[in-house]
């Protein structure tokens, strides 16, 4: 095992490079730091110093044991966010462990089944401490990875920076009760910043923004999506634009045609978030782009537990009963009994139903679960799926990781106010 030396590339700032971590145990020490993120010097909450904290990879199979060394002067908490962990291991105040208080330690451990590309992210006061850097990525290598001549994480981040460039940390009740709490600065974060042309690349791309959703928009490269959330698809993806939602990753293996450049298209806009500068040329791999082995999963069969979801509140909606800004079927927070109660192995449907006049994108810890399209026919596995206003969507899984699972939507600025349920699986 192994972690990256990482360096950051910010389209304003020159590269900063982090700490490289060795040996077969990690510590993640969350701090207060200032930092160089998006070109500017900032006060911010980083693990190990740096925003994003370093690149985690090991191989599928490995056990990863990482200890959090809390030192904040607030509580904490990591979540490794979609690797199907052991329940205690999944890092939710209260319903899996409890925080860890300044000075502590955690040692967290679970093994690697599934190769892909996950994240961690503090999961304690995760509006304040996610939006402030505590996260970083994960990668869980192929035991036979595809041939490329480099593999590197692009991590879209925003900032909500005040008039003096200070970060913003006003309370303002109105972004809560819309698409949440946008920065006014997009970046993206990649671990390498030159390429040669003709280089074949698998780019990890990651959405760790508390509430911004890209339309990720690549120039330069040749290739397919062959990845979403981590699970291979069977049929990779034309590389077109591709919609991330918080917390939601693609993978995408291609060749560089020309200079790379990754634009932000969603919703109109078109912001250059960071690009990789090419530096020479090789001939290019004649090689087809490969599809990935799948992960093990047990395919959904005839649902156990079907049950609706409906998400409501937030400015324009009906109101609901709960007492929240947003509320997930007329409650706000965890509720007292969990959504579904199922017997492991069970298989769950969810019809998800968007009340409300936003976006929101719902992601289960634990499980990887299908999205289904208007036919009922099984979609890719997913553990985040963004639903536009007023839109219905199902999802199925087989619930075969025992414990309590939160159901969330992942924009975390919602989360914390009212948009979180759970379910149990014994
Ligand atoms: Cu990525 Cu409950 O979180
Ligand atoms: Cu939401």
């Amino acid at each position: 095992m192994k972690v990256n030396r990482r360096q950051a590339l910010s389209l304003l700032a020159a590269c900063l490079a982090t700490p490289a971590l060795g040996g077969s145990r990690i510590t993640l020490r969350p701090e207060e730091i200032v930092t160089q993120v998006a070109g500017r010097r900032l006060p911010m909450l980083g693990f190990n110093g740096g925003v994003p904290g370093p690149d985690i990879r090991y191989r599928q199979g490995d056990t990863a044991q990482i200890r959090l060394d809390n030192g904040l002067n607030d509580g904490a908490l990591v979540h490794w966010h979609g690797l199907r962990v052991p329940n205690r291991m999944d890092g939710v105040n209260v319903l899996t462990q409890d925080v860890v208080i300044p000075g502590e330690r955690f040692d967290y451990r679970f093994d690697l089944a599934d190769a892909g590309t996950y994240w961690y992210h503090s999961h304690y006061l995760s509006y304040e401490q996610v939006s402030r850097g505590l996260f970083g990525a994960f990668i869980v290598e192929e035991r036979d990875p595809p041939a490329v001549d480099h593999d590197i994480t692009v991590q879209l981040f925003d900032l909500l920076l005040d008039a003096d460039g200070q970060f913003d940390d006003s309370f303002d009740p109105a972004r809560f009760a819309t698409e949440g709490r946008l920065g006014n600065i997009k970046t993206a974060i990649l671990s390498r910043n030159s390429v040669q042309q003709g280089d074949r690349l698998r780019l990890r791309i990651i959405n760790p923004s508390i509430d911004r959703i890209y339309r990720l928009s690549v120039t330069g490269l040749a290739g397919k999506i062959v990845a979403l959330d981590g699970m291979p698809l069977e049929v990779p993806q034309a590389l077109a634009p591709m919609a991330l939602a918080p917390s939601q990753r693609c993978d995408v293996i291609a060749d560089v045609t020309g200079p790379v450049a990754l634009r932000d298209t969603y919703d109109g806009a078109n912001d250059l978030l960071g690009h990789l500068t090419v530096t020479g040329t090789r001939s290019p791999s004649t090689a087809p782009i490969p599809t990935l082995p799948p992960n093990r999963m047990t395919r959904p069969g005839t649902p156990d537990h079907t049950t609706r979801l409906v998400l409501q509140g937030g400015a324009g909606a009906p109101a609901h009963r709960g007492t929240g800004t947003w509320a997930l079927n007329d409650v706000s927070g965890l509720p007292s009994r969990p959504l579904i109660a199922a017997k492991r192995s069970q298989t769950m449907r969810i019809e998800i139903e968007n009340r409300t006049g936003f976006p929101h994108v719902m992601h289960l810890h634990g499980h990887h679960f299908h999205e289904l399209d208007t036919s009922g026919d099984l979609g890719p596995l997913r553990d985040s799926t963004l639903l536009a206003a007023g839109e219905t969507r199902a999802i199925t899984a087989v619930l075969d990781n025992p414990g309590a699972w939160m159901l969330h939507c992942h924009m975390l600025s919602h989360q914390a106010d009212g948009m979180a349920t759970w379910l149990t699986v014994s």
